[in-house]
């Protein structure tokens, strides 16, 4: 059970600060030039870059706008992907990982000269950002990566660690990056695209796509969106037209809490290089600051209670800042590919007119931008420098292998486990507000017993690719470790790839 202090229902700082979106769903088959399926920075950016090149552009959404992985990000903008360059080097060489590094800074500069020309009130302000260690053993990697840096000439390098507002053994840092509030900035991109000609669709779920000359994505609900172009910048692609998405990414689980305190910590972006994992920055709120405090990663659906994770974060809070006062929480889930770069271009060889944008790491905000130009000049036919180093199509030359394989062997694991586990717990044994793995009928089952004492079954076989969700008690949801989907407590879907609802119990 989560601690007292904590909120009792997860919601995300930036999403409760601004106004919710409420665009109509499609009701009806409809044609455009680029139909973009994900409302989140990639897929916003994309709209917005495209319709201002006067494609006609369609943008839909599976739930609200902004309420995926980007509505529930630390927000940082940054090419400082915690210890990374060190690593890029040794697998890909020294040109590929400046190129990474150079993408990532003209994603931070993008977003910079879009909040300049639209004038967006969205708390963008530069800061430094730093990797530390407070852990002796972990010194020698910051030194690495101090190496690394100055091999790729990035602004920045080792510093004195006394001069952090907190007890480190060592620090790394890169100059000029940047933070911002996602959602105020990504309402404005979404209402500049709306004014400039873009429609919006919420509560619109794309399930499939017909292939052709011009393709159609289809809804679940079966109306199709023809097209010129598809671009898949849902997370998940919800299309994977035998490109293999759901073998070549892992989902990682990571949560935040936003934290008042009498001593905020005003500048600056922080990171350690150890596990476990704790992000440090501090973003304006009405009555003065907030710090977002987050870290505590896992696999999805694997942290068994994940409860744990939230008050772990809030017993480090509380060390950094002892009047610590947690008003908010959030979880998120990120992709990871195969060799920790995003994919973006064309979904497979063989299909030219359906981009994807996805695996993006953490660091989402440079990488979805970078995503959204790479994706417009793909459509547009004119070169894009990052092309090649992002392209989905480079499999064969995948250093992280091994390790990958030793991953999905992991996620096979989750797959056969939860198939052949025993569950002798009955939905009648759970407490109020309690949530849990069940037997029905004989079989496995999850239920939750709500506060009013009424029980909510579903069966657990997730409708993506029938891994077994988890209970995720921290957040009261169905959790698949497979690839990430969730669901809510009656099974709805929270979060893809799964498209489809939970089947529902009837326990009479
Ligand atoms: Fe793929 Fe559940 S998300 S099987």
């Amino acid at each position: 059970m989560m601690s007292e202090h904590m909120p009792r229902y997860p919601e995300p700082f930036w999403r409760k600060e601004s106004e919710t979106t409420e665009y109509p769903a499609l009701t009806d088959n409809t044609d455009c030039d680029v139909a973009v399926v994900g409302g989140g920075i990639a897929g916003i950016t994309t709209a917005y870059l495209l319709q201002k090149e006067g494609k006609n552009v369609v943008l839909i959404d599976a739930g609200k706008l902004i309420n995926g992985t980007t509505g529930h990000t630390t927000a940082k903008i940054t090419s400082q992907h915690g210890l990374f360059y060190d690593e890029l080097i040794n697998h890909f060489g020294k040109e590929k990982a400046r190129h990474y590094y150079d993408a990532n800074q003209e994603g931070l500069e993008f977003i910079e000269e879009l909040v300049n020309e639209l004038s967006i009130d969205c708390d963008f302000s530069h800061e430094d950002a730093f990797v530390f260690t407070q852990d002796p053993d972990e010194i020698f990697k910051i030194k690495k990566e101090d190496e690394a840096y100055q091999q790729l000439d990035i602004n920045g390098g080792l510093i004195d660690e006394k001069t952090l507002p907190f007890y480190t053994r060592a620090a790394i840092v890169m100059r000029d990056q940047a933070q911002f509030h996602p959602v105020k900035y990504l309402n404005a991109l979404t209402d500049a695209f709306i004014k400039a000609g873009g429609t919006v669709y919420e509560n619109t779920t794309a399930s499939d796509v017909k292939t052709g000359d011009r393709p159609a994505v289809i809804t679940r609900e079966g109306h199709e969106i023809t097209c010129d172009h598809v671009v898949a910048a849902s997370h998940f692609p919800f299309y994977d037209g035998m490109g293999f998405y759901f073998a070549r990414m892992h989902a990682e689980r990571s949560y935040s809490l936003a934290v008042k305190t009498s001593k905020p910590i005003t500048s600056g972006m922080y990171i350690n290089a150890e596990d476990p994992k704790r992000s440090i920055r501090c973003t304006p709120a009405e009555d003065g600051y907030l710090m977002i405090i987050g870290g505590e990663k896992h696999k999805t659906g694997q942290g068994i209670d994940t409860s744990k994770h939230y008050d772990a974060l809030a017993a480090y809070s509380r060390e950094m800042f002892p009047d610590a006062e947690i008003l908010y929480r959030w979880a998120t889930h990120d992709l990871i590919t195969m060799d920790k770069l995003p994919y973006i271009g064309h979904i497979t060889e063989r299909h030219k007119n359906i981009f994807v944008a996805t695996g993006f790491h953490k660091w989402g905000m440079t990488n979805g931008t970078i995503a959204a130009k790479i994706i417009r000049d793909g459509i547009l036919e004119k070169e894009n420098t990052y092309r090649e180093l992002f392209t989905p199509h480079r499999m064969k030359a995948d250093p992280g292998i091994k390790e990958f394989v030793k991953e999905n062997a992991n996620v096979a694991k989750y797959f056969v486990k939860g198939k052949a586990e025993m569950v002798r717990r009955k939905p009648e044994d759970l407490a109020s507000d309690e949530g849990g793995v069940v037997t029905v009928k004989g079989k496995r089952a999850g239920a939750y017993k709500d506060p009013d004492g009424l029980l909510h079954a579903v069966d657990t076989t997730c409708t993506h690719m029938g891994c077994e969700c988890e209970w995720n008690d921290g957040d009261r949801t169905w959790d698949c470790p497979c690839h990430g989907s969730r669901f809510n407590v009656q099974g709805e879907v929270i979060e893809g790839p799964a498209d489809k609802p939970l089947r529902k119990l009837d326990l009479e």
